[in-house]
């Protein structure tokens, strides 16, 4: 599938598939977005905590380094697992300009590092921040109460319907610990419903620039 990187509204870039005419990020500006979603609506509820993430969908690494940032702010300590099956090329790592549009220039190295980092390893990326990029499908994911919160950020039902089923969001209920929290950008009746029959707690927040509306769902 034919690949570009573009840019998207807030200066920050993301990766778009011509095919699909999908992207990694919202057009509306990729780091918004992520700072919207992930962090005011999931990282920043567990303050002063020690918590392990799962991330659907690793991609460019964007919401793995701006948490990094982040839990600095928040004083918390992470064991992160980023699942992808289709990692980015080390040429595509290059263009992202994440590093620069965060004003984390003392922190580029971490940003390599997430993506040099093998996969299947734990790497210490500090001694607050552990990463462990697991090269998997997610229909294959099979944890069991592990995650604090999960990061659900695949590509929209539009393109793959079939990453957001009951079979899934099951997966993703059973790998959360009791009063954990999936936050995802999505809003789409469809998915709440299946995100309701498997156990979860529906709120309907507001959505990051862009968009109305995106779902926090609630394991108790
Ligand atoms: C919206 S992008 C993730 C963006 C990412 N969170 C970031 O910050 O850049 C969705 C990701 O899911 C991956 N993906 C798509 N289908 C998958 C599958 N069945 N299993 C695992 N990864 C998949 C894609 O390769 C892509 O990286």
């Amino acid at each position: 599938m034919k690949r570009e990187i573009i840019q998207t509204l807030d200066g920050s870039t993301t990766i778009h598939l011509g095919e699909w005419d999908e992207c990694y990020h919202s057009k509306h500006g990729a780091i918004q977005e992520a700072q919207h979603v992930f962090i005011k609506n999931g990282l920043s509820l567990f303050e002063n905590k020690h918590i392990s993430i799962l991330e659907i969908g690793f991609g460019t690494g964007l919401n793995a380094f701006i948490t990094f940032l982040e839990a600095k702010k928040l004083n918390q300590t992470i064991d992160y697992v980023g699942v992808e099956a289709y990692p980015i090329s080390a040429d595509e790592v290059l263009s992202m300009n994440y590093v620069e549009e965060l004003n984390a220039i003392t922190e580029s190295s971490i940003f390599k590092t997430m993506h040099e980092s093998n996969w299947e390893e734990k790497s210490n990326l500090s001694t607050d921040f552990s990463l462990t990029k697991r090269k998997q499908f997610f229909e294959a994911i099979d944890d069991i109460e592990k995650f604090d919160l999960i990061y659900f950020d695949a590509f929209g039902y539009r393109v793959q319907p079939e990453l957001w089923s009951t079979e899934i969001f099951d997966s993703m209920y059973k790998a959360l610990k009791p009063n954990s929290v999936l936050v995802t950008y999505a809003a789409r009746g469809v998915v709440k419903r299946s995100m309701i029959e498997v156990g979860f707690t529906v709120e309907k927040l507001a959505g990051p620039p862009g968009k109305r509306e995106m779902f926090r769902a609630r394991k108790k």
